[in-house]
């Protein structure tokens, strides 16, 4: 891979205002991969494909990433991206809406990536914990959505998203099968994965 095309990649995605991983959470996600053996992943919400391309870096030979895109845009977008930086390693994307899609998968994956519509989380969860491996780890971004979900933020504008949040959170710190941590870096990061191993 290269890293200049990668580089570019990001570029015109921070200037198109695509709303990419960031640095701090993709190195979070990248360190976490190196000490494991990860050999398929799960994303919601493709974009331009940078996350998913950023993650085949430390993908297992033969790999595999399975991402879902409902945006016709960005999914020609990442195709060309793609096909540009990736072809040792299969990037599938699913084409539509993750709602859609997700109950009719039944793959196991290592790693889940969670960065879609914020409304859906708890639907994600559910849906990733069927298609987690029993030692495997759920991702999800934006889980502190610009400090909102965690103070007393309840204006109209974003209630919707902040609520489904916070109902995220609940979920995955209260259920005695689940343990996770929740990072203060980039938009907010929890890391799931199911106790009794
Ligand atoms: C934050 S961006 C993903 C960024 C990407 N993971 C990265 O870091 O390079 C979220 C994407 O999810 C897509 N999306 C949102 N809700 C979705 C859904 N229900 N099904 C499929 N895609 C969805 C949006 O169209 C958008 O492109």
């Amino acid at each position: 891979m290269s890293s200049i095309d990668l580089e570019n990649i990001k570029e015109k995605a921070l200037n198109d205002h695509v709303p990419i991983i960031m640095d701090n959470t993709l190195e979070k996600i990248q360190d976490y991969m190196k000490n494991k053996k990860i050999n398929k992943i799960l994303e919601i919400g493709t974009a331009v494909g940078y996350s998913a391309i950023c993650f085949t870096e430390f993908l297992e030979k033969g790999g595999r990433i399975d991402t879902i895109e409902r945006n016709e845009e960005m999914i020609k977008q990442a195709k060309e991206n793609i096909k540009i930086v990736s072809d040792e390693y299969k990037i599938n994307i699913y084409e539509g809406d993750a709602v859609d899609i997700l109950p009719t998968l039944d793959d196991k994956y290592d790693m889940i990536f969670i960065d879609a519509a914020k409304t859906k989380y708890p639907f994600f969860l559910e849906q990733a914990l069927r298609l987690l491996n029993n030692d495997g780890v759920i991702f999800a971004d934006n889980i502190l959505y610009k400090g909102y979900v965690l103070s007393d933020y309840n204006k109209h504008k974003q209630r919707t998203a902040v609520n489904h949040l916070r109902e995220y959170i609940k979920l995955v710190t209260e259920d005695p099968n689940l343990e996770t941590e929740i990072l203060d870096i980039g938009d907010g990061l929890a890391i799931t994965k199911k106790k009794f191993q």
